[in-house]
């Protein structure tokens, strides 16, 4: 056994773009696991910071604005909604500005605490595919598995501007590449929690294979890692 009552806990981290959320979520539902979209937690504040027109350099206000925000996660009906104090959020934060304004309250201290200490409660029990940027690093190190996904920024960007252009925005394909590598370098370059593969974390390329290929190669190994954990979970 593993020790956790629900199951494993399956750290799912990378770049934007990579695919996470797509595999995380089809691979927590072969699995009946609970998906932990923790990009979307931190999204959500960042609409709260903006909705509440608070500058992202003032952190105490922000830090004040985490600890009485109400960020919740509902997989009830089989697809994953996002609730900032009671209101879903789960489209509106999926904009380009959002994206950058989460990028950059996500480096604050007191962002990463209130969201990590939530993270925890709701991964601790296991049977759970958290995906983040620092699952593997910081939420959960002691994850029973870890992986790292990852693709060439133009791979990502090309991704994300299918993504956009299907949700209506008005972007072009280069400054949308142009946006990915900016958010790389500010996640990899923050002082805290920045991303970064973890050491026993298994790196996965998704640059050419499909979703299917990419799915099934981790599927795979977590069976295999459940079968030796002594679980049926
Ligand atoms: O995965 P995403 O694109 O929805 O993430 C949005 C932003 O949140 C991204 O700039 C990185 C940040 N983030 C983070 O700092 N830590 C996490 N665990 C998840 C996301």
């Amino acid at each position: 056994m593993n020790g956790r009552p629900n199951g494993l806990i399956i750290a799912i981290d990378g770049p934007s773009g990579a695919g996470k959320s797509t595999i995380a979520r089809l691979l927590a539902n072969r699995l009946g696991y609970l998906q932990i979209d923790t990009g979307a937690m931190y999204r959500a504040v960042a609409f709260l910071v903006s909705q509440a027109g608070i500058d992202p350099s003032d952190v105490d206000a922000v830090e004040q604005l985490c600890d009485s925000a109400n960020i919740r996660l509902d997989c009830s009906n089989g697809s994953q909604r996002v609730f900032a104090n009671g209101q879903d959020v789960t489209e509106l934060i999926r904009t380009p500005e959002m994206s950058l304004m989460t990028s950059r309250i996500s480096a604050l201290k007191p962002v990463r605490e209130s969201m990590m200490m939530l993270q925890r409660r709701m991964g601790r029990d296991g049977g759970v595919v958290l995906e983040g940027r620092d699952i593997g690093t910081a939420v959960f190190p002691d994850a029973e598995l870890k992986f790292f996904l990852f693709a060439s920024p133009e791979e990502r960007g090309k991704r994300r501007f299918a993504e956009l252009v299907g949700n209506g925005e008005q972007v072009t394909l280069e400054e949308t590449i142009e946006a990915v590598s900016r958010r790389d370098h500010q996640d990899s370059q923050r002082d805290l929690a920045p991303l970064r593969q973890a050491e026993d974390a298994i790196p996965v390329d998704s640059s050419r294979s499909s979703i299917d290929e990419v799915l099934n190669k981790m599927e795979d190994i977590v069976r295999k890692k459940i079968h030796q954990a002594g679980t049926t979970i």
